[in-house]
């Protein structure tokens, strides 16, 4: 995903820095170059050697280096840069940064990089909430610095409060989504449903299915990095909420189909992948439950059709539906495309090792009116990337 890109990531005397290890192996993982340039504090946290080891590239810590590999180096790094992280950043180098000093070496290449940038503040919270470092943080969002907001919790000076470093699979995020892909979704406006619905029995028990989210949550990644609006109406998983999408967390079929009506008209694309129940309890309390010969018997009724109504609406937007089979995969889901008046079904068979609920794996069929693209197996991101690029062959 970031073959080809150089990530400059600057480390300074915070604690979490041993955190930004994580992050460096998984740019390196990801097939980006990754440069580091620490500051002198942060060598007295983390050596230097873990992230020579990780990246395949020198450290650098000195602007005056003669074994740097380049003659100037601050310029250089700067200019190779495709984007920069500062992560974590110190209160004191977001002074520096605020206030144009150059007195290290990062931040004196600082003042030469062009391409984005991205701060991460990790400090006490008495530190962050100081008149001075809030000032400092406001006037770098000035100069054009996307500033990450801190997470919240203990922090390991023992206080609980504001100012953790995110984890390093959040801070990808923002890399990700200002490197790895021409935003060739600009100005598109894409809803996407991922996840299981839950549909209550009683106050305890529920309906559901074995639906995770993976391949729902890449699909909106995917399209966030690649410019688009993004809407995710989500059923209950447990991943990380994707960047710059407005999420919408629903539970049950009905509260799925009440937000898609709700945003449906304004998208350009809408993706349904979600994993929608098919049925519900007739009754939601447990008197209601029929007893039959002393056992009960529970009742079920249909939910809402949510892609079948959606298609009856479809305009001209793009629609694409997803289906799971278990057998007749290609011929069900051909079936399904024409019923639905769909552009396009991604198709997925349960029975396949590889692909389906809880892999980061996925072996999709793509289909649409006149053509069958079955693929190899390939991660959840892979498969989402190639869902958005058989769209978008329609959208030109
Ligand atoms: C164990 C330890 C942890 C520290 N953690 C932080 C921190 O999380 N955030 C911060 O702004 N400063 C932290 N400091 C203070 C900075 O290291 C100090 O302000 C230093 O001057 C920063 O230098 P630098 O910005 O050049 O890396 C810590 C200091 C120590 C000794």
């Amino acid at each position: 995903m970031l073959t080809g890109k150089h990530i400059l990531l600057g480390i300074t005397g915070g604690i979490a820095a041993y955190k930004t290890a994580n992050l460096a192996s998984m740019l390196v993982k990801l097939h980006a170059d990754v440069h580091v340039i620490m500051t002198k504090n942060a060598q007295k946290i983390i050596s230097p050697v873990v992230f020579e080891a990780l990246t395949g590239n020198k450290v650098v810590d000195d602007v005056f280096d003669r074994d740097s590999g380049y003659p100037v180096a601050h310029i250089a790094m700067a200019h190779e840069a495709d984007v920069v992280m500062i992560a974590p950043a110190s209160a004191n180098m977001i002074a520096k940064l605020a206030n144009g000093i150059a007195d290290d070496m990062l931040s004196t290449t600082m003042l030469a990089v062009t391409a984005p940038v991205y701060v991460v503040p990790a400090m006490n919270t008495y530190m962050l909430e100081h008149a001075a470092t809030q000032a400092n943080i406001e006037k770098i969002r000035s100069y054009g610095y996307h500033v990450v907001e801190p997470a919240s919790g203990y922090l390991a000076c023992g206080d609980t409060g504001k100012g953790k470093m995110p984890e390093a699979d959040v801070l990808l995020e923002y890399i990700l989504y200002a490197a790895a892909y021409e935003k060739d979704l600009s100005g598109k406006k894409v809803l996407i449903t991922a996840g299981p619905t839950k549909e209550p029995l009683d106050p305890v028990r529920f309906l559901t299915n074995h639906s995770t989210g993976k391949m729902g949550y890449a699909l909106a990644n995917n399209a966030v990095r690649r410019g688009a609006q993004v809407v995710l109406v989500t059923g209950p998983v447990r991943l990380p909420l994707p960047l710059y999408a407005q999420v919408i967390q629903v539970t049950t079929a009905q509260e799925m189909y009440e937000a898609v009506d709700a945003h449906y008209d304004e998208q350009d694309i809408v993706v349904m992948s979600a994993a929608v129940a098919d049925y519900r309890p007739k009754y939601t309390s447990e008197e209601k439950i029929k007893k039959k010969d002393g056992a009960a018997v529970l009742e079920l009724e249909r939910t809402k059709d949510i892609l079948g109504s959606m298609s009856e609406r479809k305009g001209g937007r793009f629609l694409c539906g997803f289906s799971m089979e278990t057998e007749h995969m290609l011929e069900n889901s051909k079936a399904k495309l024409e019923r639905k008046n769909l552009d396009m079904i991604v198709a997925n068979s349960l029975r396949m090792e590889g692909a389906g609920f809880g892999t980061d794996t996925n072996i999709i069929t793509i289909i649409t009116k006149d053509q069958v693209r079955e693929l190899p197996k390939m991660s959840k991101d892979e498969a989402a990337k190639e869902v958005f690029d058989q769209i978008l062959t329609f959208l030109h």
